[in-house]
């Protein structure tokens, strides 16, 4: 058995190592293991070169396998694997009685807590050891971890224990059975393929692994929109595959069941959460699961929600409803996490009382202390839905009697969807830093979802991850630093972001102080920058909610029944939710904080429009006008953005090439993309406002040419869907097979000039464009949909519209610029506009 072991390390380390020699594709992650230089190996010299692990459970064996993998490919050392205690120096990982029993005279520390580790030196009979402790296999891999991160970070290593905040630290993954991911943007789905778990499961052992090596213990596999069969006994068996695939790390899997499968799986009549037939049903489901997952780890329940069935239909509530679900987990040890995500999305625009952000707290406060001890309610961070900045929500403080869980969003639905670097640690420290003041008294987020507010045994984190077939797992290589962050937040919410993303880049792109200092910089502030061009002032996202939630879309927030409005007229703007004049929303805040926002004097400036209603020239504390702040802040945050591709080439030559390019095209592609953020916004504030930029910026674009003001031959104009995402409110097609042209005429002084030409690039097609000075072809391109965004959008508006640029061009007045569009399938080779900037 021991020889096996240590000759499946050596196969195991040795398949590492040739994985490591390929060129960078970013699917290692944060577990390089990257050769440290010679001279500071030396410094790990005196470590032991051997790992003693005496369980045979897999996960311990996986630990100490991981051990040896660090240590060969950091240090160039070979470890071997035995069971019983060397006459030489060891790593020992063990429980504590099992180190005991081969060292009696070390003493556990009193402090190890289930699923957390000790690391300690121990010396006898001449020999030093190292010894990584804990209750559980998943602790050993945790403390296994932890030692390779020191390494990877060049830190010498020291004796101390750690533990994780809370028991609850899963991801979600929304995907399909079918291979499609909903809000996923890297890729088809690890799990499924065309209606079954896929017959290769190597990425789940892999993503296992990266959710072991940040503490993270639970992943749901399915969308929270889930499949009906979802609990149908054919899939329950190759469901049960992925979970073998998670097992080894650690790692346990749960379901999206829906509220319904009584009836659809199960063919009753009804699935009355109070009909004994429909309780026994889950009983004998819950038995048939776990016969096939021993340690399956529970269900999650969206129900009542933007079109999936619930309790309400029988005139239930979420509680009876959870708890019948709950009774049949509770023998098995499983959970019910039941998403607090409840609300009506057939609001009333015309009901100035509605409130989308009231329904959380509407729904579930009343149920304080009625639910099983077992269920947990997954609430999402902030009352409406991951917009780029929201307040937390107010439940958190209304549950006390409850388990809860926090649910944190690492998929960039609203955060420009892993084609914009936003290190959404920042924002999600902000949630758990706030203080709600319950019962009068300090009460942080993060106290209370780790239990200890309200003293409740069971919570903690639920972040929506979506990583997908592509090999970096989640698209951009800097969005890995969220999945990275969930974890460590997941683990120690009193973790800083700065201390987050530093060792995430140097896990990730090495210890190298000038990258550290570019990478952890580009990082830190890009919450804010997007902010700053996406939705400031507490606004919201200003996407096109009811399209892919991606491109500026201003307008499609209001005057629907998703209650996702900002109410913006003529004369102001902002969701009044004060007690005194609004919805009421702030009064479901504990009184301290809700006196806070409902003052205009002590509300901040970040959340003034999610709170209140004022005028467009209504003056900040900051001591601008609400408009002007809007037009400083959308051409502040899109010169941010178009920084980061200048500070990146900082460090060419430092960094692996492939992970280079890819990260330089993504941050080429978010400067270009911030410039129509940044026009479509203003715009439509200058519009409504009628207030002009006091810089005289917005709608001042000089340099720019639109395409439907140049000698068309072939393109017609067409207007811009909303108006706001193409220049001037209009762009031009080619609706002939034939290759359409824009002329236009150079009138600027002579000189060097970048050459800007502004498309749309639809995934429905792959347009060829041309362009041609005084008739020569000076470039050429394809709208080949390389670009973002990932999911497929038939309009020409702020997600497609793309733009192309050449730079050193030589012009002189007279000259002829010419642009020829090729359509292909359903792209007829759109045009918004050419801009020629002078360089310098
Ligand atoms: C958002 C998201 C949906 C998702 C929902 C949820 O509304 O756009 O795709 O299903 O959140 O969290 O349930």
């Amino acid at each position: 058995m021991r020889l096996q072991n240590a000759v499946s390390l050596v196969v195991s380390t040795l398949l590492g190592m040739a994985a490591l020699a390929q060129a960078e594709t970013g699917a290692e992650g944060w577990l390089r293991y990257a050769p440290l230089p010679t001279e500071t190996a030396q410094q790990y010299r005196k470590l032991p070169h051997r790992v003693v692990e005496t369980s045979q459970s897999p996960i311990a064996r996986n630990a100490a396998n991981e051990l040896a993998r660090g240590m060969h490919s950091m240090l160039g050392e070979n470890l071997q694997l035995s069971a019983t205690l060397p006459a030489e120096d060891a790593f020992i990982i063990g429980t504590p009685g099992e180190i005991r029993h081969l060292l009696p005279a070390w003493t556990a520390p009193s402090t190890i807590v289930p699923e957390g580790f000790s690391t300690s030196q121990f010396t006898a009979q001449g020999h030093a050891y190292w010894i990584i402790a804990s209750g559980t296999g998943r602790g050993e891999l945790y403390g296994v971890f932890h030692i390779l991160e020191q390494i990877a970070q060049q830190k010498p290593l020291a004796s101390g224990t750690d533990f994780p905040s809370s028991p609850i630290r899963w991801v979600n993954q929304w995907d399909n059975f079918d291979g499609s991911i909903e809000r996923g943007y890297a890729g088809r789905s690890i799990f499924f393929d065309n209606g079954h778990v896929r017959s290769d499961l190597t990425r789940v052992a892999e993503y296992g692994r990266l959710l072991a090596s940040v503490g993270l213990n639970g992943a749901t596999v399915n969308n929270v929109n889930s499949n009906l069969h979802t609990l149908e006994p054919d899939m329950i068996a190759e469901l049960a595959r992925i979970a073998d695939a998670f097992r080894p790390w650690g790692v346990r899997m749960s379901l999206s069941v829906d509220l319904s499968s009584p009836q659809v799986v199960g063919h009753l009549s009804t699935f009355d959460p109070l009909d004994p037939t429909v309780a026994a049903w889950w009983r004998a489901k819950v038995d048939q699961i776990y016969k096939a997952i021993p340690d399956f780890a529970g269900f999650v329940i969206k129900a009542d929600s933007e079109g999936r069935v619930g309790p309400s239909k029988y005139g239930r509530t979420p509680a009876q409803a959870a708890n019948t679900v709950a009774r049949a987990l509770k023998p098995h040890g499983g959970v019910v996490l039941y998403r607090g995500f409840v609300y009506n999305n057939h609001l009333d625009w015309n009901d100035l009382k509605a409130d989308r952000a009231r329904a959380g707290y509407d729904n579930f406060h009343n149920l304080d202390g009625k639910f099983e001890p077992n269920v947990v309610i997954q609430i999402k961070h902030g009352p409406i839905d991951f917009q780029v900045r929201e307040p937390v929500s107010p439940l958190f403080a209304a549950l006390r009697h409850t388990n809860q869980a926090i649910e944190l969003q690492i998929t960039q639905e609203y955060t420009g969807q892993q084609r914009h670097m936003v290190f959404l640690v920042p924002m999600w420290k902000a949630a758990l830093d706030t203080d709600l003041r319950a019962q009068n008294r300090s009460t942080l987020v993060s106290d209370i979802v780790e239990g200890k507010s309200f003293h409740r045994p069971l919570g903690g984190f639920v972040g929506v991850a979506n990583v997908g077939l592509d090999a970096n797992w989640l698209h951009h290589p800097m969005a890995m630093a969220n999945l990275y962050g969930f974890g460590k937040l997941a683990w120690n919410p009193a973790l800083t972001a700065g201390e987050i993303v530093d060792t995430w880049t140097r896990l990730t792109f090495g210890n190298n102080s000038k990258v550290v200092f570019i990478v952890d910089g580009l990082q830190t502030n890009s919450w804010r920058v997007y902010e700053q061009y996406t939705g400031p002032l507490g606004m919201g996202t200003l996407t096109n909610i009811l399209g892919i939630h991606y491109g500026p879309g201003i307008e499609s927030a209001e005057r629907n029944g998703w209650g996702q409005w900002f109410r913006g007229d003529s004369k102001g703007i902002g969701m009044d939710r004060t007690v005194a004049t609004g919805t009421g929303y702030i009064g479901q805040y504990p009184p301290q904080l809700a006196k806070i926002y409902e003052s205009l004097a002590t509300c901040p400036d970040s959340l003034l429009l999610f709170m209140h209603h004022v005028p467009y020239n209504y003056v900040l504390h900051s001591g601008k006008t609400v408009v002007q702040h809007v037009y400083d802040s959308h051409y502040d945050g899109a010169a941010a953005a178009a920084s980061y591709a200048p500070r990146w080439r900082g460090l060419h030559g430092l960094i692996d090439d492939e992970r280079y390019n890819e990260t330089l095209w993504l941050f080429e592609y978010q400067a270009t993309h911030a410039i129509v953020w940044r026009d479509a916004v203003t715009e439509w504030f200058q519009n409504i406002s009628g207030i002009p930029d006091e810089l005289h910026r917005v709608g001042h674009y000089p340099g720019r040419i639109q395409a439907e003001s140049m000698q068309a031959d072939g393109y017609t104009a067409v207007d811009g869907t909303p108006w706001e995402t193409a220049s001037a409110g209009k762009a031009v097609v080619c609706t002939r097979s034939a290759p359409c042209t824009l002329t236009t005429k150079f009138g600027q002084a002579r000189g060097s000039y970048t050459i800007a030409v502004q498309y749309f690039d639809l995934r429905t097609g792959a347009a060829q464009y041309e362009l041609l000075l005084n008739a020569k072809p000076i470039a050429h391109w394809t709208a080949d949909a390389t670009l973002p965004p990932a999911t497929v959008d038939k309009h020409l508006d702020g997600s497609t519209s793309t733009r192309f640029t050449v730079p050193n061009v030589s012009l002189k007045p007279g000259d002829t610029l010419t642009l020829r569009g090729t359509p292909n399938g359903e792209e007829p080779a759109p045009v918004d506009y050419i801009e020629v900037e002078k360089e310098y």
